[in-house]
């Protein structure tokens, strides 16, 4: 058996055009624009790329973009500030914190500071919650790409076993949350799981977020699985080049699952689209309009 490829760079510029109409909706109905502002505190190379990336991607479906880059020994009260006052800043929809801060900084308080209905990012202990809980929240981007594509691919997955390897609050915790709220039977591992192996043999659905290169080895997986591979590592090649990974072992795991995300070009575009779509949804909140349909959770 060999999986189908489930395309997420391509899923990911079919969200971006939705999100394009809508907003071309939105100028033209209520002269809204929706805008994101990204706040970046240092020069973390990645950090740096995905800021970027993510600022002409805003402006390409039609939103304002702000960026505010911060030196890295940016005092807390002074981010604090720009917080506040991008959260009272009546064109910003959506503030997002680029993470990792520098160690000075309590990413828990910086985080907690942005008014819950501008979190696209869907970190906000009231957002954490009101998912908790069923209630309409902000949705983590990367957790809400691969639930698009679980339904896009399989319709619905009532009662289907997932198992979600990897325990963060950015991707495996919520990525659980909202699998159970699609009336999946949820099972959380992680790198200490006992008999890891079994556990995942179980699933119609694995969803692998450990950060660990090609940790998921084919003989894991049940026959005609869907396996989402949220892992980005880079591994060094014995000739001394360098290749980007999943948590999978693409080649083994695609000879029998029935189908899987490829790295790259899987989960990682759906992030970004996702967080495009957030934007929009929170502009959408904030003016008592409907939300865009197939693009929340
Ligand atoms: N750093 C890596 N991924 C993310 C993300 O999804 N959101 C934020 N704010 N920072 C990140």
């Amino acid at each position: 058996m060999t999986a189908d490829i489930i395309d997420g760079k391509a899923f990911a510029a079919r969200v971006r055009g939705q999100v394009g109409e809508h907003v071309a909706r939105l100028k033209e109905e209520h002269g809204l624009t929706p805008g994101l502002a990204v706040v970046l505190v240092g020069e973390d190379p990645a950090s740096q790329v995905y800021v970027r990336s993510k600022g002409k991607m805003t402006t390409e479906v039609g939103m304002k973009s702000v960026e505010h880059k911060l030196d890295a020994a940016t005092p807390e009260a002074d981010l604090l500030a720009l917080i506040e006052q991008l959260n009272r800043d009546k064109t910003i929809h959506g503030i997002l914190v680029q993470l990792p801060l520098p160690k000075h900084l309590n990413e828990d308080l910086v985080i907690n500071a942005i008014d819950p209905a501008k979190d696209v990012d869907g970190f906000h202990i009231s957002n954490v919650g009101l998912l908790g809980t069923g209630q309409k929240s902000m949705v983590p981007c990367t957790p809400l790409g691969c639930l698009m594509m679980l339904r896009d691919y399989h319709g619905s997955l009532l009662g289907m076993d997932a198992v979600v390897i990897g325990r963060s609050n950015i991707v495996g915790k919520p990525m659980a949350q909202l699998l159970l709220g699609d009336s999946c039977t949820v099972t959380i591992a992680h790198s200490r799981t006992r008999d890891l192996a079994d556990v995942v043999r179980r699933a119609d659905i694995v969803v692998a977020a450990v950060g660990r290169a090609e940790m998921v080895p084919g003989d894991w997986i049940k026959a005609g699985a869907t396996v989402i591979d949220v892992g980005i590592n880079r591994i060094e090649l014995p000739d001394g080049k360098t290749r980007l990974v999943g948590d999978v072992d693409f080649a083994s795991c695609a000879a029998v699952a029935g189908a899987i995300t490829p790295v790259p070009g899987g989960v990682g575009p759906m992030t970004i689209a996702c967080l495009l779509a957030n934007t929009l949804t929170a502009c959408c909140r904030a003016n008592g309009l409907a939300e865009p349909e197939g693009l929340t959770a």
